[in-house]
């Protein structure tokens, strides 16, 4: 069985000590509360060492937002793969479309980070997804297999296994306006499909595919409920401790 998987997304929000605080209470209800899901929070590199330090891993999964897509050396201001690893964290999303549209990471680049996450004992959180033209012409699912042949397809299927994909369309995401579950179910089994010709079945089957763009307490249970969505890529609704955790209860 695949694993339920809610994430949280930061994004820049919070400074340190906000943020430590965040991860303090969500670990306080976490514990006293167990999910029955997996819970992953994914913070701006700065949190990573110290929010390490605060969280339950067995219940807790901490990541990073991004990474560079070299290995080391002389690229002033950039964070390597396996400087998030030293801190703690096991995840790192990549190809987030706020990185794709504001920070220019093209699938090529995209490919380097994910290779260099995965060689440093990384899962990558990795986020596909069309904008509303794409969406208005009927082009989704070429856009969300082009953003997976272009990052994810040199990879063998051992290294595969250590991805995690997040759908989320870029029409939803901080907008208030959520895919229908419909939607979100009919691209994720698209999606599996692309995910089956290229790896094969069981890899398809075991791959966790998470929703994200507005997703809350209110709706996760709806999109959730659907056979091939297996949980959230949460970004606002991952700020308050008590809206994160109405999401991750959806599971229950
Ligand atoms: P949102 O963001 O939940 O605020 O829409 C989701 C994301 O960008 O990961």
């Amino acid at each position: 069985m695949r694993k339920k998987i809610v994430a949280g997304n930061w994004k820049m929000n919070k400074n340190l000590q906000e943020g430590i605080a965040l991860a303090q209470e969500l670990n306080e209800k976490l514990t006293a509360d167990k999910p029955a899901c997996g819970v992953v929070i994914c913070t701006p590199f700065i949190h990573l060492a110290s929010v390490a330090g605060i969280i339950d891993k067995s219940i807790i999964g901490l990541g990073a937002e991004n990474c560079a897509d070299k290995e080391k050396g002389a690229y002033t201001g950039e964070v390597s793969a396996e400087m998030v690893k030293s801190t703690g964290a096991d995840y790192v999303i990549l190809g987030h479309s706020e990185r794709r549209a504001y920070y220019g990471e093209t699938p090529e680049i995209l490919k380097e980070k994910v290779n260099l996450a995965l060689a440093n004992g990384l899962k990558v959180i990795f986020c596909i997804g069309e904008v509303l033209e794409e969406r208005e012409a009927g082009k989704q699912n070429e856009v969300v297999k082009a953003q997976i042949e272009g990052s994810l397809f040199d990879l063998t299927t051992e290294q595969y296994a250590n991805v995690i994909l997040a759908y989320e369309p870029v029409w939803a995401i901080g907008t208030g306006k959520t895919a229908t579950a419909e939607q979100a179910e009919e691209i994720h089994a698209f999606i599996r499909g692309v995910i089956a010709e290229k790896f094969g079945a069981q890899a398809a089957e075991d791959t966790t595919i998470l929703y994200g763009g507005s997703c809350k307490p209110s709706n996760a249970r709806e999109l959730f409920a659907k056979p091939n969505v297996d949980g959230g890529l949460i970004g606002g609704a991952a700020l308050k401790a008590d809206d994160f955790k109405g999401i991750i209860d959806a599971w229950k």
